[in-house]
C-alpha cells in the first residue's frame, strides 16, 4: 500500500520504517529540510535501538522516501498519517497548530480521496476539528473529494519503539466507516498475524484511550513516589513494599518503580492536556492534578537530598551526574528529571560533570557551552575530582560500577541515586553515604 507520513519524529519515523519493512511504500514528509537531507544521507536524527539499520535498508530498497515536498507527498498515498508534535500550549492544553497545518496541506493538494489518520496524541474532539478544516479548504476549492478522518493513537515506548511498532499490544482505530476499517485492517495485517490486536471504536473514544493510557501510567509512578516519600519518613524500605504489592496480580510489577520523577515528551504534557480538557468541560480532575503536582515535587527530590547532606552549602561543589535522558535507551531530554536537577544545582552555584551514553549531543544542543557544565566522554571521567555522584537515569551500564574506583575518584564517598540501583546495606558496607528514593532515612514515630 502507498502511505504518506507527515512528521519524521520519534513516532513518524519509526512508524514509517516498520511499515516499509513489511512491504508498504512510505513517503515521509517534514518541514525540517535539514532532517530530510540528513535522512537521505543515512543520518538518523534520534537514537532508538534497531532504527538505523531499518531506515537505511528500507531507504536503499526504495520503500522509504524522504521529502519536504508536501504536494508530492499528498499525491503519494491514499493513506495520510499525521504524526507531528502536539506540544503543550502556554496554558497546558495541547497545541494543535501543527496538526491543523498538515490537515490544511492535505486538503489543499489532494486530487483523490484520502484517509487521514491522526497518530499524534490529540485531545478528544480534534478529529472533528481536523474534519472541519479539511472540509473548509475543500469547499474553498469547490471540491467534492471524499475524505475520512481516523484516530489511530500510538502507544510505542521510546527506547523500545521499533519492537513496540513491530509487535504492538493493541492497534486502536477510531472510525465507524466500513471501507476505512477494511483499509486499516489490510495496512496493519502484517502486525496482526499472531492474534487480532485491532480494536475498532469511535474517534472520540480512540482519542481518549491514548490519554487514559498515559495518565494511568503516570498515576502509577506518582502513586509509588508518594509511597516512597511516606516510606522514607516512617522508616520503611519502598523496595520491600514494591515487591510486596507487585506480587498481587491486580497491581503487578510494571511501572511501580519509585524514582526522581517521570519526564519525556508524553506523560507530562498528556496529563496536563487532559487536566485542561477536563477544565474546559467543567470537570475538576483531582487525581490528574495530584499526579502532576507529586511529579513536579519529585523532580526536586535529589536536589533536596544533596542540599540536606551538604547543610545547604552546595555552592562551588562539583557534581558527577550519570544519566541525562529521561529514561534509558533514548537520547530524548524532553522534561527529563536531570534538567530540573542541573538547573537547581546551577542556581545554587554548583558545577555539573555529566555523562550519558546517548544524550550528550542533545544536552549540548539544549544548554550550549557554559562554564558550569562539562560533558565528559565516559562515566569514569565524570567522577574526576567531583564531590559527589548523582544518578538520574537507570542505564544498564550504571548498574554494577566499580565502587572502589568511584570511592577513589570522589572527594567524599557520597552517592545520590534517583533510580534505586544499589542495595543500601551493601553501599554502607562499602563505606558510602548512600541516598536513594524511599529507603533508609528513618524518622522515629
Ligand atoms: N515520542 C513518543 O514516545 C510518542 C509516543 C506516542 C505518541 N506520541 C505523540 O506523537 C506525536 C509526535 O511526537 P514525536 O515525539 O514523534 O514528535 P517530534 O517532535 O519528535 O516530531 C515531530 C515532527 O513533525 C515535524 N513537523 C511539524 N510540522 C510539520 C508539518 N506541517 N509538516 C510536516 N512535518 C511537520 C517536525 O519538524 C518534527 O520532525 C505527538 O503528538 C506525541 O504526543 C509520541
Amino acid at each position: 500500500m502507498k502511505v504518506t507520513v507527515f512528521g519524521i519524529g520519534y513516532v513518524g519515523l519509526v512508524q514509517a520504517a516498520v511499515l516499509a519493512e513489511v512491504g508498504h511504500d512510505v513517503c515521509c514528509v517534514d518541514v525540517d529540510a535539514q532532517k530530510v537531507e540528513n535522512l537521505k544521507n543515512g543520518l538518523i536524527p534520534i537514537y532508538e535501538p534497531g532504527l538505523t539499520p531499518l531506515v537505511q535498508s528500507n531507504y536503499e530498497a526504495g520503500r522509504l522516501l524522504f521529502t519536504t515536498d508536501a504536494k508530492a507527498a499528498v499525491e503519494f498515498g491514499e493513506i495520510q498519517f499525521i504524526a507531528v508534535g502536539t506540544p503543550p500550549d502556554e496554558d497546558g492544553s495541547a497545541d494543535l497548530q501543527y496538526v491543523q497545518a498538515v490537515a490544511k496541506t492535505i486538503a489543499t493538494y489532494m486530487q483523490a480521496p484520502k484517509i487521514i489518520i491522526d497518530k499524534s496524541t490529540v485531545p478528544v474532539g480534534t478529529g472533528d476539528k481536523v474534519e472541519a478544516t479539511v472540509a473548509a479548504v475543500l469547499a474553498e476549492r469547490e471540491s467534492t473529494l471524499e475524505f475520512h478522518i481516523v484516530s489511530n493513537p500510538e502507544f510505542l515506548k521510546e527506547g523500545a519503539a521499533v519492537s513496540d511498532c513491530m509487535r504492538p499490544d493493541r492497534i486502536v482505530i477510531g472510525t465507524e466507516n466500513d471501507h476505512v476499517k477494511d483499509v486499516m485492517t489490510e495496512l496493519y495485517a502484517p502486525f496482526n498475524r499472531n492474534h487480532d490486536r485491532i480494536i475498532f471504536m469511535d474517534v472520540r473514544s480512540a482519542e481518549l484511550t491514548k490519554y487514559a493510557a498515559n495518565c494511568m501510567l503516570a498515576t502509577k509512578i506518582s502513586f509509588m513516589n508518594e509511597m516512597a516519600n511516606i516510606a522514607e519518613m516512617v522508616g520503611a524500605d519502598i523496595e520491600n513494599v514494591r515487591n510486596g504489592i507487585g506480587s498481587d496480580e491486580r497491581i503487578g510489577y510494571h511501572f511501580i518503580y519509585p524514582g526522581c520523577g517521570y519526564g519525556g515528551s508524553c506523560f507530562p504534557k498528556d496529563v496536563q492536556a487532559l487536566v485542561k480538557t477536563s477544565e474546559q468541560i467543567g470537570y475538576d480532575s483531582q487525581i490528574l492534578k495530584a499526579v502532576e503536582a507529586v511529579n513536579a515535587k519529585q523532580k526536586t527530590k535529589l536536589f533536596e537530598l544533596i542540599n540536606r547532606h551538604f547543610n545547604g552549602d552546595v555552592a562551588g561543589k562539583t557534581v558527577a551526574l550519570w544519566g541525562l535522558s529521561f529514561k534509558p535507551k533514548t537520547d530524548d531530554m524532553r522534561e527529563s528529571s536531570s534538567r530540573v536537577l542541573m538547573e537547581l544545582l546551577w542556581a545554587a552555584g554548583a558545577k555539573v560533570q555529566a555523562f550519558d551514553p546517548e544524550a550528550m549531543e542533545e544536552t549540548q544542543r539544549i544548554y550550549g557551552s557554559r562554564p558550569d557544565l562539562n560533558l565528559m566522554g565516559t562515566k569514569e571521567a565524570a567522577l574526576n575530582g567531583a564531590d559527589m555522584l548523582v544518578i538520574c537515569t537507570e542505564w544498564q551500564s550504571f548498574r554494577a560500577p566499580d565502587f572502589d574506583m568511584i570511592k577513589q575518584q570522589l572527594a567524599e564517598p557520597v552517592i545520590f541515586d534517583g533510580r534505586n540501583l544499589y542495595d543500601p546495606q551493601r553501599m554502607a558496607d562499602r563505606g558510602f553515604s548512600y541516598y536513594a528514593i524511599g529507603r533508609g532515612l528513618s524518622i522515629k514515630l
